[in-house]
């Protein structure tokens, strides 16, 4: 069956924009959900502008079960992509029973939806937290899940879990657990970017904001990991290349494989200082920082193996990471004040 209507939960969020480009740029018609916790309504008139299309688009909660089946009542839904979800780590140990509540009531309600409707493709936005603090690197999807080191991190193993389990006796439903690297980086329009809501948690915006002086300086967390510089190494990819991670998957789909687990990443590691380096080398700009002490929860290395997504989906990442920090740059630049 030829997939052609896509559901997308948090499509006006970081990764869900980038996703929606490459869905309608590959002919795919997307749908989008956002309840805006997290997202600019401004998002859907940029994508719009963009594209040169309309996008249905509905302002509602994941956990709004009565709203989620109106829209899958509305449209004939192929296929779902379930990006919405809560994302900050610090937070999520701060506020357990949100975090808990809202990603995995979420999920249920979408996959009840879906069960319902008879939709028979499920992409899962899951992370490289799943793997916790790794046995080794570079990371691969039969390694074993055991635990997360923050409450973020298990609602990413739990709704794995359920999916898992719904896919063991919905044997014609496609399944994708996709584990994400960190995205970074923006559309190269520098229309489309990341943008945090306050003081930004992640690495890639703090340097942003840090080289259009809208901050002093980056506090690098910890000089004393066991790595080659004593920084935390993760694995840095592109969101536009993240994106088309999704599209590779909906094609793989049209082949109904049932469950399938793909990590997206480039598979190398980059140290924060190496990132640093790598965005005053792509912009020119001086990036002032110091050492402070180690953060809490962070694992001293983290990156993934890709040979799967590379041979069964042909995955390949075309940015590279000074290409990240380029745009970055740009859309920092052109939007100071977020969007
Ligand atoms: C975390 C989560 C990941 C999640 C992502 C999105 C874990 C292990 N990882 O990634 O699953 O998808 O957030 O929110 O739970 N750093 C600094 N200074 C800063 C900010 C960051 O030195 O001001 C360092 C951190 O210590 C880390 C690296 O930069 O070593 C990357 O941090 P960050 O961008 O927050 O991502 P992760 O913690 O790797």
């Amino acid at each position: 069956m030829k997939i052609k209507k896509v559901l997308v939960t948090g499509g006006l969020g970081y990764i869900g924009s980038h996703t929606i480009v490459e869905l309608v740029n590959k002919g795919y018609e997307p749908i989008i959900i956002d309840n805006l916790s997290n997202a600019s309504i401004k998002v859907l008139d940029v994508l719009e502008q963009m594209l040169k299309i309309k996008i249905p688009f509905y302002q509602i909660d994941c956990t709004d079960s009565c709203e989620v089946n109106k829209v899958f009542d509305e449209h004939k839904i192929d296929a779902v992509i379930h990006f919405a979800a809560l994302k900050a780590v610090g937070e999520s140990i701060q506020k357990p029973a949100e975090y808990y509540y809202n990603n995995l009531v979420s999920t249920l309600t979408i996959l009840k939806a879906v069960q319902a409707h008879g939709v028979k493709n499920f992409i899962f936005s899951s992370s490289a937290t799943v793997y916790g603090n790794p046995i080794h690197v570079p990371c691969l999807e039969s390694d074993p899940i055991v635990n997360a080191t923050n409450p973020y991190g298990q609602t990413k193993i739990i709704n794995e879990r359920i999916l898992t389990d719904y896919s063991n006796i919905h044997k014609d439903t496609n399944i994708a657990l996709l584990r994400y690297a960190n995205p970074i980086g923006a559309h190269s329009s520098g229309k489309l970017g990341e943008n945090p809501n306050g003081i930004p948690n992640n690495l890639m915006p703090y340097v942003s904001q840090v080289a259009v002086g809208k901050r002093d300086k980056l506090t690098v967390f910890g000089n004393d990991y066991p790595t080659k510089d004593g920084t935390c190494i993760r694995d840095y990819i592109h969101v536009s290349d993240l994106a088309l991670g999704h599209v590779l998957t909906l094609e793989k789909f049209e082949t109904d494989p049932g469950l399938v687990i793909y990590n997206l990443g480039t598979g190398e590691g980059t140290s924060v200082l190496d990132l640093v380096n790598a965005y005053q080398k792509a912009t020119g700009i001086k990036i002032n920082y110091t050492f402070g002490p180690r953060r809490d929860g962070d694992i001293p290395t983290n990156y993934l193996d890709v040979t799967k997504a590379k041979n069964e989906l042909g995955f390949k990442c075309k940015y590279s990471i000074e290409d990240c920090c380029k745009t970055a740059y740009e859309f920092q630049i052109k939007h100071p004040n977020g969007y």
